[in-house]
């Protein structure tokens, strides 16, 4: 393709040398032409969140199905060559290895912004791309999950800098005085170099075009030759932070240390670089030390010319120092007619939560005689009414109630004016009146009380009440809002399982700290929020002494975006006996489980397979493409003890499910889940492209229905409705053509520990998911949402409302509509939902008749139109 030098692009530091010693040496020679490969390079794809940083191809145009692909492509001009240098001629070299459809033109424009290449490598022949990793340039955004472009689709601009018709496989180059402008540009003003986008985007149908990309295995990759006149006068050696070598006209010219006229790179006496280098502390020790130096010690060096101001160090912990807490059960203020009388209040409190960290300020529930993150749990039995009165009283370090809240609050999104620490207590996985739910804009102030009452007409679970405040959920159950609620059955008491102290609780969530002990978060608001330590009921890396035998662990998943894959290595399968909504039908034996933001699973671990005296260790051995890594895999320990512990088996029944037939199904409703620009920065993730105030669906009491959620996205929804446990039906994978979804694959069915009631079901990329559910007893309405909580406050929650009847107003299974602001109205009916039961009465045999009957007539007045 071209007969000059192809030096190879500088990934790093060491490549950057190398560019800057072959420089000196053509500088040093008469040749006035280079050529060069490219910095970097990657696709955009219009599905938005995928990515091809470090595939083997480029694709620029229109695919068959109507889709978009952008390439973007940068080149290091500035450390091929030296400063005032005169360029007088510049070609892109590209070469297309596929060219579906006719002649397509494909254009060359700047960029206008920095971008990123991430790790993304898509498969085959890459025209799908692939999931984006951190960093990615996408659609919507120049750095995957930290910038996103001004302009979906990259900002550039928008004349055409070169252009060339590209019909068939081959070489081609482009070459114009504009380019040539742009590099002499990018060479006067390293920091405006964001190099070229390639777009081919005609009326013609199908344009793409397929380039090799720099990480092609071949000599065919892109290459920038540039022609040049060597800078007039001598010239001397410029050292740069990173220890990189350029050459350049004097000081003044010099982004770095000028080593004076007459100096070379060749060979480079530039110093070694020194940058951040991180001990591994609880302080987050950070000094300046070249990388050999900073090896030397152990520690872990960040890379050249990184400074220690802002510290770049992570608080770093040594795990298993601390034994697991267990949340005290909650004490009632009072027992009337049988009900337990609970006085919860969200209080502000210092806690420890590890050996190393200073007290964190947290917020957690107190009954007045505990209080703590997680909140005491709270023991209910089936069909035994709980009441608790909830009460914010937050307040700060003076006393005062607080006014505003400890973390940075967004006030963009929607539901958010200011940074009042308005809270409100759901119930999650629980059968209640709407009024108890726990509506996300139904919140309290500092100050302000509101009871709650809970029938438990249900089944026996591990339920958990968390804060649902509009809007800064995440960050209120980041601050520690979050308790166990477990709902028992004396039935199921006497099935044997592991009981007493052979029972443990487990509430995983991540969360990350500054070195003063309190808890950070992002500064802005972001797509998922990833810590860096995992804490299980309150303590980082716990530690817990078991004895020789069979425990039942209730597991939480309480973290705001992060996906665990538990495991016990050395422990043999899982014995998965319980799920979201209580025991599963049998116990199923599997190798790990995964938990989405929001699920719960019940397994028995057996440690009689371990000796006294070892240590078996609970890991989240894979992470999802697209979380951030933990460093580590550990969850918490377990210490055996030379001690006998409970050794019946675990029974091979345990709860029958009824099933809810698929042809019971009254509808059957789509949900697409899709990521949308917002006014917020970052973007939204939405339901149907609706928000929380369109309510568009109204089941029908008394009826079955089946959800379909469908995943239009690179990321994992982890999909979570109130007031019903839901059966999952099926998942299937899908392909995009268009706007149209296109199924690829048979149905899978649910996997075998999901054989239970859900509430909560992880939908994963390109995935649709089925769940049926029976809606009964309560009318009002009910969220619905993603419960990854950085999606759920940033508008991925709408509402469903359950009514008696459908002659009232419309529902999106039978035409749809926005309902406006007047269904805000806190709904005050109750019972059934007939209009006659008090809203606060228990659902007793003699309502039930009345309603049913209502029912009926009302459905036999339906069906006769
Ligand atoms: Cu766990 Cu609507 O929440
Ligand atoms: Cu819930
Ligand atoms: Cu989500």
């Amino acid at each position: 393709m071209s007969s000059s030098r192809l030096v190879p692009p500088g990934r790093t530091a060491i490549g950057g040398l190398l560019l800057a010693l072959l420089t000196s040496m053509v500088s040093g020679a008469r040749a006035d032409e280079l050529t060069i490969g490219a910095r970097a390079d990657t696709t955009l794809y219009e599905e938005r969140e995928l990515s091809n940083g470090r595939g083997s191809y480029l694709f620029a145009g229109r695919t068959r199905n109507n889709l978009l692909r952008r390439a973007l492509i940068a080149f290091d001009v500035e450390r091929a060559l030296p400063a005032g240098t005169v360029i007088t001629g510049a070609t892109l070299h590209l070469y297309a290895s596929r060219t579906p459809g006719g002649p397509a033109t494909v254009s060359v424009h700047r960029v206008n912004t920095a971008w990123g290449e991430g790790t993304s490598d898509a498969p085959g022949e890459e025209g799908v791309g692939a999931p984006a990793t951190v960093g990615d340039a996408t659609w919507s955004e120049r750095r995957y999950r930290e910038v996103a472009w001004q302009n979906a689709g990259g900002d550039f601009a928008p004349e055409a800098r070169a252009s060339t018709l590209i019909d068939a496989v081959g070489a081609y180059a482009f070459t114009s005085d504009r380019l040539k402008e742009d590099v002499q540009a990018w060479l006067d003003h390293p920091e405006q170099n964001f190099g070229w986008m390639l777009r081919a985007e005609t009326e013609e149908e199908t344009t793409a075009r397929r380039f090799n990309s720099r990480e092609f295995l071949g000599t065919t990759r892109p290459a920038l030759t540039i022609q040049y006149e060597k800078p007039q006068g001598s010239v001397g050696a410029c050292c740069s932070v990173d220890g990189g070598c350029g050459i350049r006209r004097d000081a003044s010219s010099c982004e770095g240390t000028f080593r004076g006229i007459g100096t070379s790179c060749d060979p480079n006496e530039c110093p070694p670089p020194v940058g951040a280098c991180c001990a591994h502390d609880a302080r987050a020790t950070c000094e300046q030390r070249t990388e050999s130096a900073c090896n030397a010690s152990g520690h872990m060096w960040r890379g050249p010319g990184v400074a220690c101001d802002p510290n770049p160090c992570p608080v770093m912990l040594t795990p298993f120092v601390d034994p697991l807490p267990l949340p005290p059960v909650a004490k009632p203020i009072e027992q009337v007619d049988g009900v337990d009388h609970y006085r919860m209040s969200m209080v502000q409190l210092k806690q420890k939560l590890h050996r190393d960290l200073p007290p964190t300020t947290v917020w957690g529930y107190s009954d007045g005689s505990y209080a703590g993150y997680p909140g005491p749990t709270i023991e209910a039995r089936v069909h035994e009414t709980v009441r608790v009165t909830w009460v914010n009283d937050l307040r700060d370090e003076q006393g005062q109630l607080r006014k505003h809240h400890v973390l940075p609050v967004e006030t963009c999104i929607h539901g958010v004016e200011d940074d009042t620490p308005r809270t409100v207590v759901h119930l999650h996985g629980a059968h209640v009146p709407a009024e108890s739910d726990g509506q996300p804009d139904w919140t309290l102030v500092p100050g302000e009380e509101t009871v709650y009452e809970y029938p438990n007409h249900q089944e026996a679970a591990t339920l958990w009440y968390h804060d649902h405040a509009m809007g800064i959920t995440r960050l209120n159950v980041y601050m520690g809002l979050a308790g166990l609620y477990l709902l028992r059955n004396p039935e199921e008491e006497k099935l044997g399982l592991p009981s007493g102290e052979y029972e443990v609780p487990l509430v995983i969530q991540d969360r990350s700290f500054a070195p003063d002990g309190s808890l950070r978060y992002a500064e802005e608001l972001s797509e998922h929020f990833f810590g860096d330590t995992v804490l299980v009921n309150g303590k980082v890396w716990p530690y817990l002494e078991v004895k020789r035998g069979l425990y039942r662990f209730r597991v939480l998943n309480g973290s705001g975006s992060r996906t665990y894959t538990l495991k016990v290595p050395g422990a043999g399968l899982l014995t998965v006996v319980g799920s979201d909504g209580g025991l599963l039908p049998a116990p199923v034996k599997i190798a790990s489980l995964t938990l989405a933001p929001g699920e719960r699973a019940e397994f028995v671990v057996d440690f009689r397979r371990f000796l006294p005296g070892q240590q078996a260790v609970l890991q989240n051995v894979e992470e999802p493409a697209d979380a951030a890594h933990l460093g580590s895999p550990d969850v918490m320990q377990f210490r055996i003890l030379d001690e006998p512990g409970y050794t019946a088996d675990v029974p091979e029944q345990l709860r029958a499910r009824q099933d809810i037939p698929e042809d019971s199904a009254r509808l059957s409703r789509d949900f697409v889940l899709a990521k949308s620009p917002s006014d917020c920065g970052g973007s939204a993730w939405l339901i149907n492209g609706k928000g929380f105030h369109d309510i568009t669906e109204r089941p029908l009491l008394g009826t079955a229905e089946i959800w379909r959620f469908i995943n239009r996205s690179g990321t994992l929804h982890s999909m979570h409705m109130h007031l019903v446990m839901f059966q999952v039906l099926d998942r299937q994978r899908f392909e995009l053509d268009g706007d149209e979804v296109v199924p690829i694959g048979p149905r899978m069915p649910p996997r075998p520990e999901e054989s239970g009631w859900k509430d909560t079901v992880q939908v994963g990329p390109f995935e649709m998911a089925r769940v049926i559910a029976r809606f009964t007893d309560y009318a009002g309405r009910y969220a619905y949402h993603c419960h990854i909580l950085e999606h759920e406050d940033h508008e991925m929650m709408r509402q469903f409302e359950t009514v008696t009847s459908l002659d009232a107003r419309p529902d999106a299974g039978v035409g749809g509509i926005d309902a406006g602001p007047q269904a805000l109205s806190p709904y005050k009916g109750g019972g059934c939902g007939c209009g006659v039961a008090p809203s606060r009465a228990p659902t007793e045999l003699g309502w039930l008749l009345i309603c049913a009957l209502w029912l009926v007539r009302r459905s036999a007045t339906r069906s006769r139109r």
